[in-house]
């Protein structure tokens, strides 16, 4: 039951994630969107034709200085997916307490992050143009990816209504049983003539005790148990 609780969760949280991808990302206008933000977030670094020592900021930028973005040899042997994560990557936390932080890792790179300035939609519109700027194109194709999504969403929301019959069947059935149960359990106690009703402590001794008080006289008197009863406090009814 759990787990079948668990696992219509996690297909909620699933949903939710490929719905928050798919909905992001419009192909159209991409690369004229594309250079507007490049223009505004990385252009006073990287220049306006992705060239070093274009931007303003160059002369002041410690190493690891930028590559040339309009090198195509060196530019194709990033991926699309490559520079899309340069351009949201991790920062580490350097606070006290924060992440750990290796000999090789930059914990604060020269370059920011864009992660949380800008959509998912906007980073791929300046690979895009960023891909201009080497005389390529984007190959990362973004609508395919999003068909995809779109289909992985509706194999996520298929499994999502069969888990969801499927806990509704168990808790349907279980609760099914748990009446039966009880209702056999009711109809037993009728037939044997006891009494149905649940007691603890002083009250349940006193409800039990004429009964154990008759067998214990009858036990006796029979010849089958050798101490009377009221030498152990059962007067004799
Ligand atoms: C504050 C200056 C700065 C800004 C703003 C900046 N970058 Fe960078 N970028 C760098 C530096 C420095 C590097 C090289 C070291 C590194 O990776 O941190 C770099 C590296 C890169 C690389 C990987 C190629 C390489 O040189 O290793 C790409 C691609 C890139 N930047 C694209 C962008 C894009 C696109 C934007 C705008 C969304 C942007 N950058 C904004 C400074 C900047």
């Amino acid at each position: 039951m759990k787990a079948a609780r668990l696992q219509v969760m996690g297909a909620v949280a699933g949903l939710t994630a490929v719905w928050v991808i798919v909905a992001g990302g419009c192909a159209s206008e991409q690369q004229r969107k594309g250079h507007e933000l490049y223009a505004h977030y990385c252009m006073h670094c990287h220049g306006e034709n992705g060239r070093q020592n274009e931007g303003f900021n160059w002369s002041s930028m410690p190493d690891p200085k930028p590559k040339d973005l309009s090198n195509k040899s060196e530019m194709s042997t990033f991926k699309d997916e490559d520079i899309f994560n340069t351009i949201s990557r991790d920062m580490k936390d350097t606070s006290p307490g924060g992440d750990k932080i290796g000999d090789d890792d930059f914990a604060v790179p020269t370059m920011p992050t864009f992660k949380y300035t800008l959509s998912e939609d906007e980073i791929w519109a300046i690979v895009a143009y960023v891909r201009t700027l080497h005389g390529m194109k984007l190959e990362f194709k973004v609508e395919e990816r999003k068909t995809g999504l779109a289909e992985a969403l509706k194999t996520a929301q298929e499994k999502f209504d069969q888990a969801k019959q499927t806990y509704e069947a168990a808790e349907q059935k279980a609760s099914d049983e748990a009446e039966k149960k009880s209702e056999a359990l009711k109809k037993y106690a009728a037939s044997r003539g006891a009494l149905f009703a649940p007691a603890s402590g002083e009250a349940a001794q006193k409800a039990v005790f004429p009964a154990v008080q008759a067998n214990a006289w009858l036990l006796f008197e029979g010849g089958k148990a050798k101490i009377s009863p009221d030498t152990v406090g059962i007067p004799k009814p």
